[in-house]
C-alpha cells in the first residue's frame, strides 16, 4: 500500500535561481500545500488541487508555517562534533591542537558509530536532510556514518580522509592503503540506497604527491563519484601550500596536476583565489563551498560570493562542523549574510534559502534529487516556525511580507524554529 501524505502551510519552491537576471523573490513561489507520495513528492499546488491528485493522502496541517526542502550542508566533518567551538587557534595550529586528536578516536567503530548518530541527531534538529561529510582516515569512520544514515533513509555523500603526511602517528595512511581502502569502501557503499561516495584527499599539505596521484588515478577508475577537498582557505596555508609544491602554478594546480580537478569535484572555503584558479574552476563547472562561520570562527577571510556568482560558478553553502561554530544551517545563512555585508553585497532571503538548499545540491551534483520542493524530487523536508521566539515573533508581527518575515528567522533562528523535518516523507 502506498504512502500518501499532503502538507499544508506555506510551501516554497524555486523555479530558478535567485541570482539569476531578475528579482530574487520572482526565483520562487509559494503554494499551499505539498503532496507527498512514497517519499516523493507528487506536486505543490492549492490544497484542493493535492487532495484531487491524491484523495486518500493523510493532511498535516502546518497553519502559516513555511514548508520548503530540507537543507543541504555540502561541507562537514561529522568526527568533530565533539570538539566543535575549540577557542583560540588558526587553521593549522587548530588541525593540530583540537581535530587529529579528536579523529584519532574513530578506529573505534563503537565511538564512530555513536558520534555518527549523535551528528545525524543534531542535524535533523537542525533541519538539515542531506550532508556531504569528510570523515577520519579510518574505514570505520566511513561504514559508521554511512550506516547511519542508511538506517534514517537519509541521502549523505561521504568518504575517507586521505593523509599521508604533515599528521601525527596513527593518522596517515599511505597512498596505496588509501586508494585500496577507499576503493573499498566505494564498492560497499557508493549508489547503495540513498548513499554516495566521494574520494576525499584532505588538503594538498597532507598529502604527497604520490597520494595525490593516486587518488586521481581512483577517480579516474570511478568518474561517478564526487571529490571533495580544500582549497585556498588561510594565508599562511597556501604559502604552506606553496613551499611543499615548488612547482605548482598555484595551490589549484596542486590538485589539477593529478586529475583532481573536474565537474563532480567540491572544493571546500576558496577563499583566497588566484585569477587562473578561478577561471579553471569555471571551465570545469567545479563546486565550490562557502563555510561562514568556519570562516569567521577560524579566522580565514570574506568569500567573494557575488563575484564568484557572478562569473558564473556553482556554489554550496556548508556549516563546516566542527572549524563552523554551528550545526545550523540557519546560523550558517545568517554568516553569509553578514559576510556579504562586509564586502558591500548583501544577499536577499531568497538568495540564503537557495544556497542552502539547491544550491548546495548543484554543487553536490543532486539537484534533481535535493534541495527543492516539485514534482518527482525526494520529500526531505523542512517546516520552520517564523514565530519560534518572542524576539524573532515581535519582529514577524511588523514584517510587510513573507521575506522580512522568513529574514528575521534566518538571522535569529535556532532549532527551536525548525517544527517538523521529514527524510522521504517520514517524520525524522
Ligand atoms: N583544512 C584541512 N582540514 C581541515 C578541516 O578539518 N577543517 C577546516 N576548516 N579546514 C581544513
Ligand atoms: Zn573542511
Amino acid at each position: 500500500m502506498s504512502t500518501e501524505i499532503i502538507l499544508k502551510g506555506q510551501v516554497l519552491s524555486f523555479s530558478r535561481s535567485p541570482f539569476d537576471e531578475g528579482t530574487p523573490q520572482d526565483a520562487t513561489q509559494v503554494s499551499e500545500a505539498v503532496a507527498i507520495q512514497d517519499g516523493l513528492v507528487v506536486g505543490t499546488g492549492s490544497l484542493s488541487d493535492m487532495q484531487a491528485q491524491l484523495p486518500a493522502a493523510q493532511l498535516v496541517d502546518h497553519g502559516d508555517k513555511l514548508i520548503m526542502a530540507g537543507f543541504v550542508d555540502a561541507h562537514v566533518h561529522y568526527p568533530q562534533t565533539a570538539i566543535i567551538a575549540s577557542w583560540g587557534k588558526r587553521l593549522i595550529d587548530w588541525l593540530n591542537a583540537y581535530t587529529f586528536p579528536e579523529e584519532m578516536r574513530f578506529g573505534e567503530r563503537a565511538y564512530a558509530d555513536e558520534v555518527a548518530n549523535r551528528y545525524l541527531d543534531l542535524t535533523a534538529a537542525n533541519g538539515t536532510t542531506t550532508v556531504c561529510s569528510f570523515c577520519t582516515i579510518h574505514p570505520e569512520s566511513v561504514d559508521a556514518i554511512f550506516s547511519a544514515a542508511q538506517t534514517r533513509g537519509q541521502r549523505i555523500v561521504a568518504g575517507k580522509t586521505c593523509m599521508d603526511r604533515n599528521a601525527p602517528d596513527g593518522l596517515r595512511d599511505t597512498p596505496q592503503t588509501a586508494y585500496d581502502d577507499s576503493d573499498a569502501l566505494i564498492a560497499r557503499w557508493h549508489g547503495v540506497d540513498r548513499l554516495d561516495y566521494a574520494i576525499t584527499p584532505r588538503f594538498s599539505p597532507t598529502s604527497t604527491p604520490e597520494q595525490l596521484e593516486a587518488m586521481g588515478a581512483l577517480w579516474a577508475k570511478h568518474p561517478d563519484c564526487l571529490m571533495q577537498t580544500h582549497l585556498s582557505e588561510q594565508v599562511d596555508e597556501i604559502a604552506w601550500v606553496k613551499s611543499l609544491f615548488p612547482q605548482a602554478r598555484d595551490y589549484l594546480d596542486t590538485y589539477e596536476e593529478f586529475g583532481l580537478l573536474g565537474a563532480r569535484g567540491l572544493y571546500g572555503h576558496a577563499i583566497h583565489l588566484e585569477e587562473r584558479e578561478r577561471h579553471r574552476l569555471r571551465e570545469f563547472g567545479a563546486g565550490l563551498v562557502h563555510c561562514p562561520t568556519s570562516n569567521t570562527f577560524i579566522g580565514s577571510g570574506l568569500f567573494d560570493m557575488n563575484g564568484l556568482m557572478a562569473e558564473g560558478q556553482r556554489i554550496g553553502l556548508a556549516t563546516d562542523t566542527g572549524g563552523g561554530s554551528s550545526f545550523s544551517m540557519l546560523r550558517t545563512m545568517a554568516a553569509a549574510y553578514e559576510i556579504g555585508q562586509l564586502r558591500g553585497t548583501p544577499l536577499h532571503a531568497t538568495q540564503l534559502l537557495w544556497l542552502a538548499t539547491q544550491g548546495s545540491a548543484a554543487a553536490l551534483r543532486l539537484e534533481d534529487k535535493v534541495g527543492n520542493l516539485a514534482a518527482g524530487m525526494e520529500a526531505d523536508l523542512v517546516v520552520l516556525d517564523l514565530a519560534s521566539t518572542p524576539a524573532i515573533a515581535q519582529r514577524t508581527a511588523q514584517a510587510q511580507d513573507l521575506w522580512e518575515a522568513v529574514f528575521a528567522t534566518i538571522m535569529m533562528g535556532d532549532d527551536r524554529a525548525v517544527a517538523e523535518v521529514r527524510i522521504a516523507g517520514q517524520v525524522a
